[in-house]
């Protein structure tokens, strides 16, 4: 079934140049780009989309990170579009749940600078969608 998700490509990925190779692996992949914005994000829509981290130690620190400088939102679309992107990421912790040949297992150390987000359900991807992009299906 044709699903959406959001993808983000964060600071550390955007400063590092891997923007290119990122998209590239989502198009091989077979998802389909349906919005693009590279955008430095306030600390109100960083604090909406991480809701659900409010109060945790890291918290902070996620939020000084993530609107410390630009980073690259998108919308994909394809079958299974939120498993598959999430594939392709590799887990959260780049070290020990990332294998090779994901994103994170290839390019990241950092579980906070992990280069990369996406929702983690069709229902986080519907809420996460409505964020950032909320024009889309207008
Ligand atoms: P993301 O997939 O965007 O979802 C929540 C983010 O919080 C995660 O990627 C990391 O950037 C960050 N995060 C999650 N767990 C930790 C942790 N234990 N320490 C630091 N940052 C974390």
């Amino acid at each position: 079934m044709t699903e959406r998700t959001l993808v983000l490509i964060k600071p550390d990925g955007v400063a590092r140049a891997l923007v290119g190779d990122i998209l590239a692996r989502i198009e091989r992949k077979g998802l389909t780009l349906v919005a693009l914005e590279l955008k430095t994000v306030d600390d109100e829509l960083a604090r909406r989309h991480y809701a659900e981290h409010e109060g945790k130690p890291f918290f902070p620190a996620l939020l000084e990170f993530i609107t410390s400088a630009p980073l690259v939102a998108a919308v994909v679309e394809g079958p299974r579009a939120v498993a598959a992107w999430r594939q392709i990421a590799g887990g959260t912790d780049p070290v020990e749940k990332a294998v090779p040949g994901t994103i994170r297992g290839d390019f990241a150390l950092s579980t906070q600078n992990n280069l990369v987000h996406g929702s983690d359900s069709p229902e986080s991807a519907e809420r996460e969608i409505a964020i950032w992009f909320p024009d889309l299906d207008a």
